[in-house]
């Protein structure tokens, strides 16, 4: 039994594409067939894959019908977290999504899922993403205060529904964690967050995060271990569509 994760999958067998010119890079090309490949190679039917958001572009449950089915086809358990493209997930309705694809899916946000003494916890997360602004030599001087102040609010709602999720663990006698952000914990100018506080709080072994893609991304947030946790990035194209084992 294992536990594996990707995230930013941006599947759009339905819906149409329109100025994504980053997604049409080499390391995208083919994506479909690589990840469902890799999956079917690493994945069997009692293992647990967690898709880290970004699952589809479709702007609503009808245009991601086909995205959703491959999800729903791959081996294993698939778990899902709710991704910034995600806008077939109505933040408010996850229960709803439960049920229509029980059996088929799982939606993480703010409840928990078991994977053997593990909680698996989590929430879409979120972080102050800019606009920065640079002097000549590309040193960030100053950034956009008000757009600060947005993101703060969202980050305490996001904050909220993380610390649901680790009290109903906690709750039903988990304490041992892996926690699942679409975002990652961190920004560029941070080197620490009230999601990396939680963590450790907690005692999450794990932070598996998304949404840095492209190469220029990939290093915005931490990786590695820090103060005994230890944090992964797992947007598709820094993985080559090879899902990552978690555990
Ligand atoms: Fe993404
Ligand atoms: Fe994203």
């Amino acid at each position: 039994m294992s536990l594996f994760a990707l995230g930013d999958l941006h599947l759009h067998f339905q819906a149409e594409l329109k100025n994504r010119a980053q997604l049409t890079d080499r390391a995208w090309k083919d994506r479909e067939r690589i990840f469902r490949e890799n999956c079917l190679r690493l994945i069997h039917d009692d293992d647990t894959l967690v898709l880290v958001g970004d699952h589809s572009w479709g702007r609503n449950l009808e245009e991601c019908r086909q995205d959703l089915a491959y999800i729903a086809a791959l081996p294993g358990r698939k778990i899902l977290i709710r991704g910034n493209h995600d806008m077939f997930w109505d933040a408010k309705k996850t229960a709803a999504l439960n049920q229509r694809f029980a059996g088929q899916l799982a939606f993480l946000q703010g409840n928990f899922y078991a994977y053997q003494d593990y909680a698996l916890v989590g929430t879409k997360g979120y972080t102050f993403e800019g606009p920065f602004y640079v002097d000549s030599r590309r040193r960030i001087v100053d950034w956009d205060r008000e757009a600060e102040a947005h993101a703060e609010k969202i980050v305490a709602r996001e904050l909220n529904r993380l610390q649901a999720s680790f009290q109903a663990a906690r709750a039903a006698g988990y304490q041992k964690y892996i926690l699942f952000l679409h975002y990652p914990p961190t920004n560029i100018l941070q080197t620490d967050s009230c999601f990396t506080a939680l963590a450790e709080e907690y005692g999450a072994e794990q932070v598996i995060y998304a949404h840095c893609h492209g190469e220029s991304r990939f290093h915005d947030s931490i990786l590695g271990e820090k103060n005994g946790v230890k944090y992964s990035l797992v947007s598709g194209d820094y993985r080559h569509w090879l899902p990552m084992k978690v555990l």
